[in-house]
Parts: structure tokens; C-alpha cells; sequence
């Protein structure tokens, strides 16, 4: 495996910036969520903090209870002041991030020539043989705090199901368990969660039984959270006596697997790859067999997917090369006369949109985990919910860290980014109203069952004033369509539409 060099130069800013620490090595744990459970002197705590200029954490101390006070001592005490240290070294050093040679990546392209067409034959029989053999894990984000959407509840609990109102976990759980009963395996789903959602998740598999799965092969583990800093790099408060702390981001899911001990279960168990999806993409398919395939036959350390961008101003970040590593370029950073250059076909020269869905090889997670993994930081500039000198609640402005699981690519070698169809595989939840909502999630799970449902020759009910032919097809029945054509579907009415399962 090629180790990336050690001066790398950011390739992916979020409406802000990105920076590779350099000399600092990214703990696994920024961010303990093991609170310790020595007893804390007041003393001491004053002294580490004004140490690191962070005096402010102890402003309402003397107004705290007994409870407060230990709480506050405990968060303090689980932060790495010194790895807060050099993020706001980061928030100095914004602006400085600078783009390199940018090129595009190779792609498997989803209108294939007539080799492509017999490479994709031996992949998805590579792929079949891979999952057949219970090879493959699920390693699933969802962790995140879905603050656009605005659900009081984890995402996955989000109800996506346009006829059965089934939730994105339920979702996942019936395509992983239609994977095991087709080839007669196991298979591990391994489900990433925060400090803030663990709890209300883990519920919510256990009310519903783990939606089929054996209750045995779900893993949850938690993220690391790091506190948000204001512009002088000073931790935010959310309270007088708590820090404001979030998730580490999707990246977190590299470091957290391996402290976890999943990592090495997944070695144990001899899984040879991990099937890396997010939980707001209810078409989203990780047991793809042409993908796996693909993957393994590269000999690749991490594969991607990606949809085709039409529209140069779509404000989706490309996967492509810089400074010939391979990695994901938001919208922002792609110089104008790259994001709207056309080949000679006339498609757009940066057109890999990500769609953040991966395989990776279970060896190469634990290679780049193994001595501490540096992925760069990603800034965001927030609205913050925090305190003021007074103790009052208020909003301002601060900043987030987060590191990005695709950062990772950089550290691969022979790398698949396979084209995948939008319609047939992306729409993910991400707002409440709006351009990736419910709203049109529900209309692409229509889409797609309708044309699969007509295809195969079934009743359909009539369009809505919408425009959606309200039909919805379990996962566990098929997951193409010629899985449906094939199949003995029951037909569910009820007053939302059809359910095939
Ligand atoms: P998003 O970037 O869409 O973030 O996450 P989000 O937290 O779900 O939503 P907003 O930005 O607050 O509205 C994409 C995927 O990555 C996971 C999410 O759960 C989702 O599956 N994720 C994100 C994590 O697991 N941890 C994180 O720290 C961030």
C-alpha cells in the first residue's frame, strides 16, 4: 500500500477550509467519551485551563451545584487541550488552503463499451463469489445530527417508506438480510452511532427486533466528539456547565471502528471487505455485486460511486485527482473554467458527483488506522447555540471540525470509482423541505417501483395530483428489477398506495 506523503495540501474545503495537520498526529479519541472517573480538584482544573488560555470554561463555577461542577470537570478533563490547541492553529491559518493540479478520475462508465460490458460480467460474478462467501461487512454512518432536517429522533428513525412508512434503518436492515437469505450467510452490520443518538438508536433496533436481522450481528459503536471553537479558538459552551461538543464527522468512522474492537472482529470473522453507506439514502445499495466485484478484482483499498453531474453549477463535490491523489473537490474549490470544461463527448470534464458510498478493504482500514490516522480537518462556520458572559442562552458564530470519510481515498492505491444511474441509487434525505427531502426521496422510491412494477407486468395505481404513482417495493422481495420480475410479490393496498413484499 502507498502511504500518503506527509505535506499533503487540503482537497477539500466546505464552504471554509480543510487542513492537514501536519505535525500533529489526529488522535482516535480527540474527544474521549469515557468520562474518567478520578476525582477532579478545582485546582488543577483552573490550572489547565488557563494554561491553554480556556479560562472562560470555569466562568460560572462558583455557581454551579455539586452535579454541574463534576460534569463540567469530567468534559473538560475528556478533551485533548492540546489537540484543541492545533485546531485553532487551524482557524489562524484560514484562507492559507490552497487547490493543486486538479485532474478527473478514471471511471467505469454506466454506458460501457463492449470491454467494459465483459469486465462488469466477471465483476458482479467476482462479486456474487465474494458474498457468497460471507466476505463482506456493512459499516453504516449514522452518527451525524441531521440538523437540516430538523427529526426529533435519530435519522435512520426518519419514516421513508412512501406506501409502508418504513424507516431508512428498516430500509438497510431488510437489503442486508434479502443479501443473507439469497446466499445463506451472515452479515455483520456494523453501525456507527454518536454519544448523542447511541442511545435512542440502539432503542430503536431493539423495538423492532433489528427489522430481521440476527440481533447478534449488529455492532454499534460510537464517534468521537469534538468541541466547536470561536474565531479566537476558544471551546464554546453550550451551558454554564457543558462544553458544546459534536461529532467528528463521517471520517470519525476509520478511527472508531478500530477503538471500537470492531475492526478487529471484522478481520476475525475474515471479512475481506467493508461496504461503507451513509443512513440518509433510502436507494442506496450496498450489496451491489458489480461494485464488490469491481473493488476486489482492482485489488483496490477503497472504491467509490459516483452519479453523472449534468449542470456545471450543481453544487456537488466531484471526486477527482489532486496533485494526482485521488479525493473529493467541493463545489467551491473547483476553479470556474475546470468545473464548466467538456470533454470531447461534451459531458463535463469533473462529473464524478459523490454520492458517499464505498467499499473498503478490511486490511487497508486497519493499515491506515493502525499507527493513528490523518485525515485533514474540515472547518465549518456555524450558528452556534452557546452561552454568554452572563450565562445567558445565545447565537453566534463558530466553527466545527470534521473529518471526511472520502479523505481516505487518498491513501489507496488503484482505486474503481463506478458510475452508478441517480435515479436508481441516490436521493438521499438531507433537508426538510426543498431538493433532497422526504419529498423527493419518496418520489424517487416511486419512480424507480413503478418502472420496476410496469416492467414486470403488475397493477399500478393512477398517478397523484402529484404527478407519483405510488407504488413501493420491499427490499426484501428485490433489489433490481428483474429481482421483482422474477418474484411471487403480495400486493398490499392501503389509503398511501401499492406494497409489493
Ligand atoms: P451529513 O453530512 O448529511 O450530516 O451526513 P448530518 O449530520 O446527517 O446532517 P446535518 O448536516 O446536521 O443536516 C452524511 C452521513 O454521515 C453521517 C450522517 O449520519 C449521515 O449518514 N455522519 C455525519 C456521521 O455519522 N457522523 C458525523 O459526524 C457526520
Amino acid at each position: 500500500m502507498q502511504r500518503a506523503p506527509r505535506s499533503w495540501k487540503p482537497i477539500a474545503l466546505r464552504g471554509s477550509f480543510s487542513v492537514q495537520e501536519e505535525s500533529l498526529s489526529v488522535p482516535s479519541q480527540a474527544m474521549s467519551t469515557e468520562i474518567p472517573q478520578r476525582q477532579h480538584s478545582e485546582e488543577e482544573l483552573r490550572s489547565a485551563c488557563e494554561r491553554y488560555d480556556q479560562e472562560h470554561l470555569l466562568r460560572h463555577w462558583d455557581d454551579l451545584d455539586e452535579d454541574g461542577r463534576s460534569q463540567l470537570a469530567d468534559q473538560i478533563r475528556a478533551v485533548d487541550l492540546d489537540h484543541v490547541q492545533a485546531l485553532g492553529r487551524i482557524l489562524e491559518r484560514n484562507g492559507q488552503a490552497e487547490g493543486g493540479h486538479f485532474e478527473p478520475p478514471e471511471v467505469f462508465p454506466l454506458e460501457r463499451d463492449r470491454a467494459q460490458q465483459e469486465r462488469a460480467r466477471e465483476a458482479v460474478a467476482a462479486g456474487e463469489e465474494i458474498l457468497a462467501r460471507g466476505a463482506v461487512g456493512f459499516l453504516l454512518v449514522a452518527g451525524g445530527q441531521a440538523s437540516r432536517l430538523g427529526y426529533d429522533g435519530p435519522k435512520g428513525a426518519f419514516p421513508v417508506g412512501p406506501v409502508s412508512g418504513r424507516s431508512l434503518f428498516e430500509f438497510h436492515a431488510r437489503r442486508l438480510l434479502a443479501t443473507a437469505r439469497r446466499y445463506g450467510t451472515r452479515t455483520p452490520f456494523y453501525v456507527m452511532t454518536s454519544p448523542t443518538n447511541d442511545g435512542a438508536t440502539r432503542r430503536f433496533f431493539e423495538q423492532n427486533e433489528h427489522f430481521g436481522l440476527p440481533a447478534e450481528d449488529v455492532f454499534f459503536f460510537t464517534q468521537s466528539m469534538l468541541p466547536a471553537l470561536d474565531e479566537t479558538g476558544r471551546v464554546m459552551m453550550s451551558a454554564p456547565d457543558a462544553l458544546f461538543l459534536a461529532p467528528d464527522g463521517h471520517g470519525g468512522v476509520l478511527p472508531a471502528l478500530r477503538d471500537s474492537g470492531w475492526l478487529a472482529d471484522a478481520l476475525e470473522r475474515g471479512l475481506e471487505h467493508l461496504s461503507y453507506f451513509q443512513v440518509d439514502n433510502p436507494l442506496v445499495r450496498p450489496t451491489d455485486p458489480l461494485f464488490i466485484g469491481l473493488h476486489a478484482l482492482a485489488g483496490a483499498g477503497m472504491s467509490s460511486k459516483v452519479v453523472s453531474k449534468s449542470d456545471p453549477d450543481e453544487k456537488v463535490g466531484v471526486l477527482g485527482k489532486v496533485d494526482g491523489r485521488l479525493g473529493c473537490i467541493e463545489y467551491s474549490d473547483l476553479p470556474a473554467d475546470l468545473r464548466d470544461a467538456r470533454d470531447e463527448n461534451g459531458s463535463l470534464l469533473f462529473r464524478a458527483g459523490n454520492v458517499a458510498v464505498h467499499v473498503l478493504r478490511t486490511e487497508f482500514v486497519d493499515e491506515i488506522t493502525r499507527d493513528g490516522l490523518k485525515l485533514p480537518w474540515h472547518v465549518a462556520r456555524k450558528k452556534i447555540r452557546t452561552i454568554d458572559e452572563g450565562g445567558r442562552e445565545t447565537e453566534c458564530t463558530g466553527f466545527k471540525f470534521e473529518a471526511f470519510v472520502f479523505d481516505a481515498l487518498g491513501f489507496s492505491t488503484d482505486c474503481v470509482t463506478l458510475e452508478v444511474a441517480r435515479e436508481r441509487e441516490f436521493s438521499p434525505v438531507k433537508n426538510a423541505d426543498g431538493g433532497d427531502s422526504p419529498e423527493t426521496a419518496r418520489r424517487s422510491l416511486c419512480d424507480l417501483h413503478a418502472s420496476w412494477a410496469r416492467a414486470a407486468g403488475l397493477e399500478l395505481p393512477p398517478a397523484g395530483e402529484d404527478g407519483v404513482v405510488c407504488v413501493e417495493v420491499d427490499p426484501l422481495l428485490a433489489d433490481t428489477a428483474d429481482d421483482l420480475a422474477a418474484a411471487e410479490p403480495r400486493l398490499i393496498r392501503n389509503e398511501n398506495g401499492l406494497l409489493y413484499e
